[in-house]
């Protein structure tokens, strides 16, 4: 089996080998006006409790500033009827604040823990601290989440793990202009995971 070199430059990799789950991150700028952006670099780090995830981020844009600023922020799980909606949203940068909410059909609402707001339309929501980040060559931040509070829609819990995952809808961003929802779920005889 032959094997293809791929160059170390993520933009140029078709097919991307680590497609990202898309999230919308809320987040409160210091004079306390929310802000959301889609990010797609997400990741759990740790089990718990606490659990901790990270997420990346350009090092200038307002969701890596508010979130290492203000000390917190939300991670909004968008289902696939929102994904024309969550491009829209990361489509133009001067579009900000509650103007960007209105623009992408997003309503904040509050959260059970944090002041960034959750997203009344998205199926889940993992309110996290800001707990520490990673600056990589002042381009790119890893900011790190304690998750101190979790919800979802109550329908997100009918049925069994399969129609639930169809329920919750999950969709990924591929490269640039490609996106594709979670497949079936399965259930699989062997190890369990860990
Ligand atoms: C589907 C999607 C996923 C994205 N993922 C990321 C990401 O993981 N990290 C990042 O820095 N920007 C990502 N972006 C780009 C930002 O969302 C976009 O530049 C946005 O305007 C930044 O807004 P902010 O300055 O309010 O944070 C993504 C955009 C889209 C449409």
């Amino acid at each position: 089996m032959s094997k293809i070199e791929l160059p170390l430059e993520k933009r140029s990799w078709h097919p991307s080998p680590l497609p990202g789950q898309v999230v919308l991150v809320t987040t409160l700028s210091t004079d306390s006006e929310p802000n959301v952006a889609p990010k797609s670099w997400v990741s759990m780090v740790a089990f718990g409790p606490p659990p901790v995830l990270m997420f990346g981020c350009t090092l200038d844009h307002a969701t890596a500033r508010n979130a290492t600023e203000h000390g917190a922020f939300v991670i909004n799980v968008p289902g696939h009827d929102l994904m024309t909606n969550s491009w829209q949203c990361g489509g133009d940068a001067t579009v900000r604040g509650m103007a960007r909410f209105a623009a992408c059909g997003l309503t904040p609402i509050p959260s059970m823990r944090v002041a960034p707001p959750r997203i009344k339309e998205c199926r889940a929501h993992l309110e996290c601290e800001t707990a520490g980040f990673r600056e990589w060559e002042k381009r790119e931040v890893a900011v790190f989440g304690k998750i101190v509070a979790a919800s979802a829609d109550a329908s997100v819990f009918d049925g069994d793990p399969t129609v639930r995952y169809r329920h919750l809808s999950p969709f990924f961003f591929l490269e640039d202009g490609w996106a594709a929802p979670l497949g079936a779920a399965q259930k699989l005889v062997v190890g369990n995971g860990d």
